[in-house]
């Protein structure tokens, strides 16, 4: 059975990463456009640690740090907390601190009087004072700029924002609902981040595991989209073929929750008939079993793609030539060892290393006798 929630009726905006600031209310028309985001399904046993976790800390005031990797369901997560709380029917404000620019980002929280900079015509409210009474989820917390995390401190500490051009305190009462996927402790050991607001923000912690390290949601969630969007493009109901089960159980899935729920409404728009086969399935990442080497590849095509925007000359060369050199160097110039490690023929090898006048006293002359 899967556990499904609808706790919040008009959640139009979760998952939109893009969103700068988003509130219930002024965003209600758009919840027709929106597949996000209307259920929770926590169905393995570290999710349903989590929704226990969610609900003792909900009704208490304390500000939460959520902490996940990409797609893990940060934002869903924040939003049922709030949902959970007493300020569930006032505003549930989601600032994205990493899309906002640093001297626009002051006034969008604090507000600004009017005058107060050029093109500040009239004045304004800010997110604080909007989610009076309700919550603030400060997503990507992490790149907030230093100057601006020790305004936000005061901000805590007093419970009052002062506008941009003005010296009025307003009260103001708000969660603050805090999100990262980057290692806060590291960004305080590196000073990017201040200690003491991460330990402000810091006084619950909620640790989304990536979706890998709770399968069993993986079958309960695809059904749960699957449903979803099925629903939404008008098909009848879709089945998911024994095979795509065991692709999607076997799975790595690098971008989590939302990964997978790409990946099904994919599969949907591309399936032939009522049954989802795994090559509808088009997973762009790795297998868990072929995880360790993905590590070592990734970095690569890093590597490469830099190369490809830059297109140097005989591009295809360079990297062949790099590829023969440092191997070459690793195995401290011994051919048989070098020919092995890169599981070719000596005698290619050799012809490589001459072409490229890597050989000693050889200067990049190719000929066929090399290769002979
Ligand atoms: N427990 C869940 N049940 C159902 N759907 C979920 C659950 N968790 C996440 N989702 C869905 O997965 C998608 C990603 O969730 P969300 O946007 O909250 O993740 P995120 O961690 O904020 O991602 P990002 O780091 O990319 O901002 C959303 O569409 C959301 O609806
Ligand atoms: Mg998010």
């Amino acid at each position: 059975m899967n556990t499904v929630f609808k706790p919040y009726s008009n959640d139009p905006t979760a998952g939109q990463a893009s969103s700068l600031l988003t509130f219930d209310e002024k965003l209600s028309r758009s919840l027709a456009l929106s597949v996000r985001a209307t259920a929770l399904v926590f169905e393995d046993p570290v999710s349903r640690h989590l929704l226990e976790q969610m609900e003792r800390i909900a009704p208490s005031d304390a500000t939460v740090l959520i902490i996940g990797e990409t797609g893990t369901g940060k934002e869903l997560v924040a939003r049922h907390i709030h949902a959970l709380s007493s300020r569930k029917n006032n505003t549930f404000g989601a600032l994205n601190c990493a899309a906002l620019s640093e001297n626009l980002i002051e006034s969008e929280l604090f507000g600004h009087e009017k005058g107060a900079f050029t093109g500040a015509l009239a004045s304004k409210e800010g997110w604080f004072e909007t989610a009076h009474k309700g919550s603030l989820f400060l997503d990507e917390v992490g790149d907030l700029p230093l100057a601006l995390q020790a305004k936000l401190l005061r901000v805590l500490q007093e419970r009052e924002v002062v506008k941009v051009g003005s010296r009025q305190p307003v009260p103001v009462d708000v969660r603050i609902i805090a999100a990262t996927n980057v290692n806060l402790e590291e960004a305080v050991a590196a000073q990017h981040f201040r200690a003491d607001l991460y330990y402000r923000f810091n006084v619950a912690m909620i640790q989304l595991a990536p979706l890998r390290e709770r399968p069993g949601d993986i079958l309960p969630l695809t059904h749960h989209f699957l449903k979803m969007y099925a629903e939404r493009l008008g098909y009848a109901e879709v089945a998911l073929s024994p095979a795509a089960m065991h692709v999607l159980l076997n799975y790595d899935w690098p971008g989590n929750i939302r990964e997978l729920e790409n990946a099904v409404h994919r599969a949907l728009l591309i399936c032939p008939g009522n049954v989802l086969r795994p090559e509808d399935f088009k997973l762009s990442g790795v297998r868990i079993s072929e995880q360790a080497n993905s590590i070592s590849t990734s970095s690569l095509e890093t590597a490469l793609h830099r190369l490809f925007e830059q297109a140097p000359p005989k591009l295809f060369e360079v990297i062949e030539e790099t590829v023969i050199r440092s191997a070459f160097e690793y195995c401290e110039k011994n051919q048989v060892q070098t020919a092995r490690m890169l599981d070719i023929s000596r005698n290619v090898l050799r012809h490589k290393l001459n072409h490229y006048g890597l050989l000693p006293g050889k200067q990049g002359k190719f000929t066929e006798k090399d290769v002979a």
